[in-house]
Parts: structure tokens; sequence; C-alpha cells
């Protein structure tokens, strides 16, 4: 049973599906693929029939998103509406499939990231809510709350300075780089903490130790979904020439492919 602290409610009325659908967002260094990744290998550990889907990362967009940022083509809305296909894609031919299968489906970034960074561009909310009208709303949703400050410090332990999309350049709030990322992760800041209060989204604060982040996201996944409900059929056979080697269950596949 999903607790009602942790539910968010669909704006759409919705059949219910076998699977869980969970999703972290919060600005760039907040911490994000650090802790979806521990709890991917954490469900994987317990036998938990578990997917991962991450922001960006459809083949279908991928050339045309590199072309459009190196020439600096996209317009707040060309922007937008080209995540919004790379995740209509994932969503159609990955996420919802899994979910019709009884997969728990883990998204490092969902539709939270274009409400609250595509506003910041200047696009209209309501616009946005329509554009991502065909996805549900996740069980839980973790946001990772980083003050801009110590996400630009986290930022630029790896490299001198942030890239000019993350800094939301593009937008001419300053001509300094790093004031640009001020503004800009601030204004996404701002509007995250309202989808906190309107979607119920699950504030963590990610200055916090990372295992004791991760502590409490396992703390409230168990809370919220009934684990025990998805046990992966994948077993480890031990093979007489090749030792331990995963066997996939034919049926996890067929629950797949056969819900398009
Ligand atoms: N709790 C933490 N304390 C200190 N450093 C952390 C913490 N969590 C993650 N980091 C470090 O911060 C950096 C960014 O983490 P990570 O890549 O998980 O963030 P992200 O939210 O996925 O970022 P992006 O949006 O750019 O993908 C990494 O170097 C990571 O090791
Ligand atoms: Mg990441």
């Amino acid at each position: 049973m999903i607790e009602p602290a942790l539910r968010t409610e669909s704006p759409r009325t919705e059949s219910p599906l076998p699977g869980r659908l969970i999703a972290v967002e919060g600005v760039d260094g907040s911490g994000k693929s650090t802790q979806i990744d521990l709890l991917y290998k954490w469900l994987r550990s317990h036998g938990r029939k578990v997917f991962f889907s991450e922001w960006n990362s459809s083949e279908l967009v991928v050339e045309a998103t590199r072309k459009g940022k190196r020439r600096m083509l996209l317009t707040p809305t060309t922007f937008s509406l080209i995540h919004a296909t790379d995740f209509a894609d994932r969503y159609e031919r990955q996420i919802l499939p899994m979910l019709k299968a009884g997969y728990i489906v883990l998204c490092d970034r969902y539709i939270f990231t274009s409400f609250a960074r595509d506003r910041a561009r200047g696009c209209n909310t309501e616009w946005l809510r329509e554009v991502y009208g065909f996805a549900r709303v996740p069980d839980v949703t973790f946001y990772f709350h980083l003050p801009v400050e110590m996400a630009l410090d986290r930022l630029t332990r790896s490299r001198q300075q942030p890239n000019w999309f993350e800094a939301g350049m593009d937008l001419g709030l300053s001509i300094d780089i790093m004031e640009s990322f001020r503004m800009f992760q601030g204004r996404v800041t701002d509007n995250y903490m309202q989808l906190v209060e309107e979607y119920g989204l699950v504030k963590l604060d990610a200055t916090a130790p990372i295992t004791e982040q991760q502590r409490r996201v396992r703390e409230d996944i168990v809370r919220a979904i009934d684990l025990e409900q998805f046990p992966s059929r994948i077993e480890h056979v031990v093979h007489a020439d090749y030792g331990a080697a995963p066997a996939v269950f034919e049926e996890d596949w067929r629950d797949a492919e056969g819900e398009w």
C-alpha cells in the first residue's frame, strides 16, 4: 500500500498498472544519479523486478539535441519540445510497457524536470502540463534539495565552470556564467519548491551524507511499495562449464513486449 503522504495524485483518471514508478528530481549535481543508482542496485540485489530509464537518453533525438545545442539553434520552446520528444519516446517504448509488465521503474529525472527548468526558461506552465499530459504521475518522486551555491561548488570540483545551458546562458540573464548559473538555478529551485507542494514530491536534504540519504530513500520505498509483489524471475543458474550466469525467464520479456 502506498502511504497517503507519499502518494501523488494524477490530475487525470488512470487505471492502476501492475508496476510502480519512482522518480528522482533536483538541480544539476544534487545527487540524483548517485541515489537512484544505489536504489537500483539494492532492489536488484533483493531480487526485485526493476527497470531504469534516464532523461535525455533516447536515440531518437540524441543527434538533434547535440546539433541544436552546439549551433545554439534552440529557443526555450524547441529546447522543451526536444526533451519532451525524448521523454515521450522512452515513455511509450520503455516506461509504460515495463509498468504494464509489473516492473518497478526508476526514472532519473521525469516530467518535473521540464516543469521546473523549462518554466525557468519562460515556457508557460499550463502549456508544459498539456505537453506532458500523457505521462503518469509517479508513485513516489524524491526531490533532492541543494542550495544553489553548493550545487555550483560540487560542479566546479569536477570541471572549471558550468556548461552554457545548465547556467541558463541562453537567457541572457548575465554575461558572467557563474552569476547566470546562480540566477537560473535559483529560479529552477523555486519552481521545484512549488512542485513539492503541488504534487507531494518527497523533499530530501541533498547536503546530508550519501548513506544517510539512501537510508531515508529505502525507508520511504519500503513504506510506499510492497516489494514482495515484485519478485524477479531472473535467477542465477550454475553451468557446469561456465559457472554462474544470469538466466532471463522468457515470460519477463513476453510480459514487457506483449503490452504495446
Ligand atoms: N551527499 C553528497 N555529498 C557530497 N557529494 C555528493 C553527494 N551526493 C553526490 N555527491 C557528488 O556530487 C556530484 C554530483 O552527483 P550526481 O552525479 O549524483 O548528481 P546529479 O543530480 O545526478 O547531477 P546531474 O543532474 O548533473 O546528472 C558527484 O561527484 C557525486 O559524487
Ligand atoms: Mg545525474
